[in-house]
């Protein structure tokens, strides 16, 4: 419907349904996520962007901390910015950085454990202006820094810290997986995707800010031909001025679900990951990781092994997975996150993949 209808959400003028729809959708997906009720936010079209766009707004409150006006002066002369991430960051937030002028390789990278958690009493001493990247949800195993540990040292410190959460945020609507998130709620910025666990249409992911002034801050537009407008702008607050009604989608997927649906469905998917992992190591094979969310590693043997099964796994077709690097060894990566997977679906696709498994491994 968002498509064909084709609304410009960028602007209250251009549309003012698709303007309201998305505060509707806010609202909802703060209550959801548990975030605070206040907190700005920003319909964008992946985690990739929701990370950029957070990361702005912290670019922005911790230079202005030291009285430095970034969207004005650049970072030509800025008093330098510490970037502090896990060892274990999604390659997709280093992106994020170097877009920003934040650089990917003087990134300052903390240790992280066997399921790629960020070990919090390693963090560095925090000095001067500080930008502390967090994980909710390791694209691999699933796991969590300790977010609520690191908020506690970096806001003593006067730190910002922000959520990658692309899928992992969405544990914190489901009472069973909401301990993985706790403390998320006191970071100061979270991104997550809309198109991977609420399963709407691509493109789509969030952001959120706590400070709605930072937000607006690093992106303010000033355009003479543009409306003026004393309600909340879209605009302001993206990007992006022109887009798609993006946020139609989020509102019927939550409309439509309501609080139990997302839970269920959260829950669903994460039960069958454990499913995956009991059906695989009942088999004899090695899960890699805790299955604590809805992420499967798990390996076949040795690298050969591992190559041979992945391919005929994708070859024979029942279901997808991809290879991956886990903790210094090659494995497959199964991620479950659809609406539409049932019990059936994954008893099957083990099935194949146990048969793949027997046919093609080295013995
Ligand atoms: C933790 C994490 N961050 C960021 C991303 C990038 O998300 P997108 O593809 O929506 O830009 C992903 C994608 O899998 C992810 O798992």
């Amino acid at each position: 419907m968002a498509g064909t209808w084709d609304q410009n959400a960028g602007l209250k003028a251009a549309s003012p349904i698709a303007v309201k729809v998305e505060e509707v959708a806010l609202r909802w997906l703060l209550d959801v996520l548990k975030l605070p009720s206040t907190a700005a936010g920003a319909f964008v079209t992946g985690a990739t962007m929701a990370n950029f766009t957070s990361l702005a707004a912290a670019r922005h409150a911790v230079l202005a901390k030291v009285g430095w006006d970034v969207e004005s002066n650049g970072l030509f002369g800025a008093p330098p910015i510490t970037v502090i991430v896990g060892e274990e960051a999604h390659p997709t937030l280093f992106r994020s950085l170097s877009m920003l002028g934040l650089g990917h390789q003087r990134v300052v990278k903390v240790p992280v454990d066997d399921q790629g958690r960020m070990i919090a009493s390693q963090l560095p001493e925090i000095n001067g202006p500080t930008i502390i990247c967090t994980q909710a949800g390791n694209v691999n195993s699933g796991g969590f820094d300790p977010i609520g540990e690191v908020c506690a040292k970096a806001h003593a410190a006067g730190a910002w810290v922000h959520v990658d959460g692309a899928f992992g945020l969405w544990a914190s609507a489901t009472p069973n997986r909401a301990h993985l998130a706790a403390g998320v709620g006191d970071a100061d910025s979270w991104a997550t995707d809309g198109h991977k666990w609420l399963n709407v249409p691509y493109d789509s992911g969030l952001a959120f800010i706590r400070d709605p002034e930072s937000l607006r801050s690093a992106l303010r537009l000033t355009a003479a031909y543009l409306p003026e407008s004393t309600s909340r702008e879209p605009s302001q607050f993206t990007p992006e001025l022109s887009r798609r009604a993006r946020g139609i989608e989020v509102w019927a997927a939550l409309r439509s679900l309501g609080r139990s649906g997302i839970a269920d469905l959260v829950e669903r998917n994460c039960q069958y990951a454990t499913r995956f992992a009991e059906g695989l190591s009942a088999a004899g094979y090695t899960i890699l990781n805790d299955v604590v969310l809805n992420q499967v590693v798990v390996s076949f043997g040795n690298d050969e092994s591992n190559r041979r099964v992945i391919a005929g796994i994708q070859q024979e077709g029942t279901s997808w997975c991809g290879p991956t690097h886990w903790r210094g060894q090659s494995a497959m990566r199964i991620s479950v996150s659809s609406w539409a997977t049932t019990a059936e679906d994954v008893e099957q696709s083990l099935a194949a993949m146990l048969e793949v498994a027997e046919e093609v491994r080295v013995p």
